[in-house]
């Protein structure tokens, strides 16, 4: 596959392939015989720029050696955001001892790229390190060692991400608090406190809180909906809200998803899309690949018509590199590219949905 080159050059590229297709075939046979490029792709990301938006997909550390793969994420995509490199477990695998060596790797392939980088993540109840996890700890050390690491990692990466994941999967599906280490030992309050270090460490990045089943409206929905608010109104940064969108079929598209997003965007937040992938019981067949690329398509368009939507991250973008068929034995097909890197009828959604918002 062709690909675009990034910068000035690649807007320049961009434009002109975007204009072609604007004007149609009509003066496709001279322009055939002027130029090979005519039939260069126009990428993800490019139709999304054209929104004032990204489009990306995450990637790990692993991944890199598949230059196939990680050549094409850097082609396609304007963003990315670390599977594993950055989290607690990678950063901080004995108290006080930081460890930026995959996050790192991440970063540089992300700069060399061209593209926008998302930390994930600072605090969460999995992939935590042992010493921390089986640790006992008293309220104001188990405080000090959040706060020192939140510290140390977003002083790292300072310049480098627009965008931290603060906090990870805080909630339960019943919209009550999930009792990780730090809501038991500290207290909800260790939320508020994770925004402001966070901040104060780089006072120019987007602090986001993320999470999975809360695309659509509902209890988990809401109780973020009531934490942001009141965190606004105590004048604790926060900047955005991660709605994962890990989807899938047997399950439903989130219910009203569009005025989600828009609700969130009210009360002066951003909304990302950061972790989207559409998965279903195998095998697949048409019936099941046209309804995933339906479900894309309206994921897309649902971002799009929210301004405060600022992008749409794929978690991992082919199904030689998804997370899910070894969590959920006998589901997958979840993204838009084949295990072979080829286009599935998702891909071709997303791409129509994007054009088509353009127009
Ligand atoms: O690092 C160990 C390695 O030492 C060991 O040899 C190997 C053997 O299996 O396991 C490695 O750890 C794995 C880790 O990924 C790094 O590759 C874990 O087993 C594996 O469970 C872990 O899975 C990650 C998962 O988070 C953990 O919950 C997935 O790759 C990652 O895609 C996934 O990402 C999460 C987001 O962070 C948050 N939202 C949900 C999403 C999907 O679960």
């Amino acid at each position: 596959m062709r690909t675009l080159a990034r910068g000035p050059r690649r807007t320049a590229a961009v434009l002109t392939a975007s204009a072609a297709l604007l004007v149609g075939l009509a003066s496709a046979p001279a322009a055939e015989a002027a130029s090979p490029h005519r039939h260069r792709p126009v990428t993800l990301d490019d139709l999304a720029r054209q929104h004032g938006r990204y489009f990306g997909s995450a990637v790990d550390n692993p991944e890199l050696a598949d230059t196939a793969y990680a050549d094409l994420l850097g082609a396609e995509f304007g963003q990315t955001t670390p599977g594993n490199g950055m989290k607690w477990d990678a950063t901080e695998p004995q108290r006080g001892v930081f460890d930026f060596t995959s996050g790192d790797e991440i970063a540089d392939y992300a700069k060399a790229k061209g593209l926008k980088l998302r930390g994930h993540t600072l605090l969460w109840h999995s992939q935590l390190p042992s010493w921390l996890s089986s640790g006992s700890w008293t309220a104001e050390e188990l405080r000090a060692v959040l706060k020192t690491h939140i510290t140390q990692v977003v002083k790292h990466y300072r310049g480098k991400v627009f965008a931290w994941d603060v906090a990870n999967e805080i909630m339960n599906e019943d919209g009550t608090y999930r009792e990780n280490i730090f809501y038991k030992t500290i207290g909800p309050s260790y939320i508020a406190d994770a925004l402001r270090w966070a901040h104060a460490a780089d006072p120019k990045v987007k602090l986001y809180l993320n999470d999975y089943n809360v695309e659509g409206t509902g209890a988990k929905s809401d109780a973020y909906y009531t934490l942001i608010k009141q965190l606004k109104a105590d004048g604790v940064p926060i900047d955005g809200f991660g709605m994962q969108a890990h989807l899938a079929l047997q399950y439903g598209f989130p219910y009203q998803l569009q005025q989600n997003i828009q609700r969130f965007a009210d009360l002066g937040v951003d909304v990302a899309i950061t972790e989207l992938d559409i998965r279903m019981v195998l095998p697949s067949d048409a019936t099941t690949l046209a309804r995933q690329a339906d479900w894309y398509s309206q994921v897309t368009s649902a971002c799009l018509a929210v301004r405060r939507c600022v992008g749409i991250t794929l978690w991992g973008y082919s199904d030689g590199h998804s997370w899910i068929p070894s969590t959920f034995p006998g589901e997958g097909a979840a993204l838009p590219w084949d295990e072979n890197l080829r286009h599935k009828p998702a891909y071709d959604a997303i791409h129509a949905a994007l054009t088509a918002a353009r127009s």
